[in-house]
């Protein structure tokens, strides 16, 4: 039987690990990966259903696929990944020719399924327990988290790889799925994340980002010892060949100064800090159950710029949650202009089925509305992220090479110079003219010149004696 795999990912850094470990356990069960559904015999989609639009989407490409699955019938189409455990059943009736049905939790099913499917069984489903249906117990067991298994090939690049520390959420924002679909919050064993740590570097791995839904409220107990974000990040630092850590997603209650005085004196700890906001009203982030105040929010904003005052601080912010009116969008703004964010990532609120704001608050912002207030603050947030990186010119800064630029890479640029591109500590995104040898190193840059999204550079001759560079970041 051949075993060709195609599989498309959208969503999160969870979404995109998730993937990683699936076609790593594919892979050593005999399959290749292909470019193309058109090409492949099986073809998995890892879904995301924190707004509609990323449904849709997977909806209308299921759709396109529908025509092939006639042609032939022996094709696998499988739907994983968060829209499974939210749709179960659903995703069967409205896509009749769907085989494989797989749940976040459950994702070490797939090998064993696809091949009872290949064998005959028909549709397969597996999902873990709604959140109400056992003991909170039995609910965790069901979300089976799924880690060992990694495979530098499956990642953009071999220099950075996402470590899982915790799955799941217990802050049941109310307008926010993940609770229901990625279940229980469940921290990971410090002595398993280390393992997996130093295997990434033994396979030539040097930066890696630590992922969770909430990655500060990390809390491990063994016997008398307990960790935290920061217990951890000080064990992760002693690990030889490691040389940078992040973490995301962090959530703004949780933000403690232990964390920040890690940040700030682990030198292999990157000061990127992206901790969502959300509104800058506490009407709405009242009826947002988020469990602070604006003031709360900048106390903490203070906080990071005296403890760790190089750190680039990112947000998430809704427009057009239910009720939102023209003055509590108006603080929204306020905040954003005051925050100075590197960047902000702005959606437009999307209701979701059985969460508390679907089930008691009408969406009552108009389409239109929303979307006016999202290009607003979208152009407010660029113009500073702009003014953020101005100062980077005739700068140097250190950058993790990791590859060839999207320039590059389109013009299938080959021989001894070629665009690369990197990540500064602060996450910035450089591109300058290099040498393939140089990717995977870590480098110092000179900025030559700056937009909103990109420091464009050149690399800093070393010259013979002993020189020391000051590196900024
Ligand atoms: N509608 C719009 N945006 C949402 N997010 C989460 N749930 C929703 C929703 N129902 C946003 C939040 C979160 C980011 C990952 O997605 O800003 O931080
Ligand atoms: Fe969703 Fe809130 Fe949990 Fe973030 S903290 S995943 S927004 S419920």
């Amino acid at each position: 039987m051949s075993k060709r795999l195609y599989i498309e990912t959208v969503g999160c850094q969870m979404n995109l690990l998730d993937s990683e470990l699936v076609v790593a356990a594919l892979r050593e069960a005999g399959y290749e990966l292909v470019d193309h559904p058109r090409q492949a015999d099986t073809v998995l989609f890892n879904t995301c259903s924190v707004r509609q639009h990323a449904e849709d989407k997977i909806y209308s490409a299921l759709g396109r696929l529908k025509h092939a699955k006639e042609h032939d019938p022996h094709k696998i189409i499988g739907v994983v990944g968060c829209m499974a455990q939210k749709d179960q059943r659903l995703i069967f009736e409205r896509a009749p020719f769907v085989d494989l049905v797989v749940g976040p939790g459950q994702l070490h099913q797939i090998p064993r399924l696809l091949e009872e499917i290949a064998a005959g069984s028909g549709p397969r489903l597996e999902v873990s327990l709604d959140r109400k249906a056992g003991s909170r117990l039995e609910v965790e067991q069901s979300f089976e988290s799924y880690d060992p298994l990694r495979d530098p090939r499956m990642r953009p690049n071999p220099y950075q790889a996402f470590v899982r520390i915790m799955i799941g959420c217990d802050k049941f924002c109310t307008y926010c799925i993940v609770p229901r679909v990625r279940g229980p919050e469940q921290s990971r064993d410090p002595a398993h994340i280390e393992a997996e740590v130093r295997r990434l570097v033994d396979q030539g791995c040097r930066e890696v980002t630590l992922l969770g839904q909430t990655v500060n409220s990390y809390r491990y107990q063994a016997g008398d010892r307990r960790w935290r974000l920061s217990d951890l990040m000080i064990q992760l630092h002693e690990i030889e060949g490691l040389d940078r850590i992040r973490f995301v997603t962090n959530y703004p209650r949780d933000m403690t100064d232990d964390l920040l005085e890690a940040v700030r004196d682990l030198p292999k700890v990157m000061p990127y800090l992206h901790v969502p906001a959300q509104s800058g009203s506490d009407r709405v982030l009242r009826r947002m159950k988020r469990g602070y105040t604006v003031a709360e929010y900048r106390e903490m904003l203070a906080r990071i710029r005296q403890t760790v005052p190089q750190a680039a601080v990112t947000s998430d912010f809704i427009v057009g949650f239910c009720g939102e009116t023209q003055s509590e969008f108006a603080e929204t703004i306020e905040l954003v202009r005051q925050g100075r964010f590197k960047n902000s990532f702005i959606f437009k609120y999307s209701p979701r089925p059985d969460t508390k704001s679907h089930q008691h608050l009408p969406d009552d912002v108009p389409d239109d509305v929303k979307r006016r207030r999202n290009n607003e603050l979208l152009a407010i947030q660029n113009a500073i992220s702009e003014a953020l990186n101005r100062p980077f010119l005739g700068r140097q800064v250190e950058v993790l090479v990791v590859g060839p630029s999207k320039a590059a890479r389109k013009q299938g640029a080959a021989g001894a110079s070629l665009q690369l591109t990197g990540r500064t500590p602060c996450d910035r995104i450089v591109v300058f003219d290099g040498n393939p040898r140089q990717i995977g190193q870590l480098l110092p840059v000179r900025v030559y010149d700056v937009n909103g999204f990109t420091l464009f550079s050149e690399v800093v001759t070393r010259h013979v004696g002993p020189q020391v560079f000051q590196l900024q970041l």
